[in-house]
């Protein structure tokens, strides 16, 4: 990740960045944001009259360059702050982090007034749109150098009081870091990526936060009666994991459970998908990914909250060991369901974490993230996850948080009358009813193992905002992180 430094004096001045945001009247040019340590009175009348003469407008994420041959500084980047919104400084960030990407050393005067919260937000924008994916080196393909920079390697902010906003940089660190991790699982291609690999790839960087660390194979999770996690994954040959992680501060008084689905690559089993639908679910495990970064973010924050994340992990595969569409699956604690599509194989393997946490670690609050439906993008776009919860008032706290953290959902309902297409004749439930909106149903199915704690539960469907098919603000394209920043602004509501 690229360093960010506060100070109040910068020994290098080149290239020098300006904030600049739109006038009060829209008719006029943008101006200089006031800043904390003014730049000598030419250089601002010289960028004043760039103002104009570039024809800038001052929104956020606008940048412009002006190469000054023979003079300090010899660039001077103009970034369009806008109105000055946390939003509005993530984009800011962002745009700078593409626009000085060849750079070494950034110094950018922040305004005389500028939040925490804003310089948090900056900071989020510059992190997590400088990041790249890349594939662990072989002997043919070496690690890639800095042939292609990804951002400047310094950003120098210029600050009247650094002491004043350490402790927003370092949460802003923690939250990109965490998110960026969480982008690396679920970029990794499944050729790499089984159950093993995610645990150990977790394993380690686990226990150095402080987290305890349980894994259960398959003779644990068939002892236990995990039956939905052994079904989904008994179709493979590298068998399913439940990942349980804990962190469990002495002054905690709130316990949340959080639970992601963990597919590492969903062919759909012998309801196979079509080709192309089959193409990017190496992401089927975006939100295991999002769970546990997150639980490791909230370790290095060391939140006063008990968490405890569930991460039920299963390839599911087409082989002669996969179940079949019609089997009955029995999930942890005796609730039983007939497969009426192995594609339906998230709400399976979440049927057995959340029916575990219910009866066994009882939680104060149930969170799930899950790239569980198709039918999160036909609802809402490819940006949005669905919401779902019984409880109003968590409902929106989280939303706030998540609106907050600069991300996006939308509540949708769970209709009482949409209950009856989930009964099955041979079990209790069906896997998948055949009618009802795919994302609300697949909600109201993972809503039966949640027993006394119904109304102390929250389901996000991420798959759409779980992918990003292009550049776009911080999200790069690919895997998006979806969740982990949201999860780092809620939770310490909860403390
Ligand atoms: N992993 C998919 C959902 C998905 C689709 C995520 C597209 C991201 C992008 C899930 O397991 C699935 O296949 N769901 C089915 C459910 C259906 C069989 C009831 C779907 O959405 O078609
Ligand atoms: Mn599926
Ligand atoms: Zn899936």
């Amino acid at each position: 990740m690229l360093a960010i430094r506060l100070v109040t004096d910068p020994a290098e001045r080149d290239p020098l960045v300006l904030p600049v945001r739109p006038a009060g009247d829209a008719q006029e040019h943008p101006e200089l944001v006031a800043v904390a340590r003014p730049p000598a009175a030419e250089l601002a009348d010289e960028a004043t009259a760039l103002l104009s003469m570039a024809r800038l407008t001052g929104e956020a994420g606008e940048t412009h360059l002006t190469l000054r041959p023979g003079r300090a500084p010899s660039r001077l980047v103009l970034l369009g702050v806008g109105d000055g919104g946390d939003g509005d400084w993530r984009r800011a960030g962002a745009a700078l982090a593409r626009a000085t990407a060849h750079e070494t050393c950034i110094t950018l005067l922040m305004p005389v007034d500028v939040t925490s919260e804003a310089l948090g937000a900056l900071a989020e924008g510059l992190w997590l749109a400088s990041y790249r994916f890349r594939m662990p080196p072989t002997a043919q393909r070496p690690a890639d150098g800095d042939d292609e920079a990804d951002g400047p390697a310094e950003v120098v902010l210029v600050v009247a009081d650094p002491q004043q906003h350490e402790g927003a940089l370092e949460r802003a660190r923690i939250t990109a870091e965490t998110t960026r991790l969480a982008r690396d699982l679920t970029n990794m291609p499944s050729s790499v990526k089984c159950p093993q690999w995610f645990v150990e790839r977790i394993r380690p960087e686990a226990e150095r936060a402080g987290l305890t660390v349980t894994v259960r194979e398959p003779g644990q999770l068939a002892a236990e009666g995990f039956g939905g996690i052994l079904a989904v994954g008994g179709g493979s040959a590298r068998g399913p994991r439940l990942l349980e992680l804990s962190w469990a501060p002495e002054n905690a008084t709130t316990h949340v459970v959080l639970v992601g689905k963990g597919i590492t690559f969903d062919t759909g089993g012998i309801s196979i998908k079509p080709r192309e639908a089959m193409v990017l679910m190496r992401k089927d495990m975006a939100g295991a990914a999002a769970v546990v970064a997150a639980t490791l973010g909230a370790a290095a924050m060391k939140l006063p909250v008990r968490i405890t994340t569930l991460a039920p992990l299963a390839e599911n595969m087409v082989s002669g060991t996969a179940f079949r569409p019609g089997d009955v699956v029995r999930h942890y604690g005796g609730i039983t369901s007939e497969t009426t599509n192995s594609d339906a194989e998230g709400r399976l393997v979440l049927a057995d974490a959340l029916a575990y946490a219910v009866s066994e670690l009882g939680p104060d609050l149930v969170v799930d993230l899950a790239t569980l439906t198709g039918a999160n993008a036909v609802a809402l776009g490819k940006h949005t996850g669905a919401l779902y919860s019984d409880d109003d008032t968590l409902a929106a706290g989280f939303l706030a948080a998540v609106d907050a953290a600069g991300e996006r959902a939308w509540r949708l309902p769970l209709p009482a009358d949409y209950v009856p297409y989930l009964r099955s004749d041979i079990a209790d439930l069906y896997s998948a009813p055949l009618q009802g909106a795919g994302s609300v149903t697949a909600a109201l199915f993972l809503r039966e193992f949640l027993g006394d704690l119904r109304d102390r539960w929250l389901h996000v469907d991420m798959s759409a905002p779980s992918w990003a098919y292009g550049d776009q603000h911080e999200l790069v394209s690919g895997a998006t992180g979806w969740g982990v920043r949201s999860l780092l602004r809620w939770l310490p509501d909860l403390a």
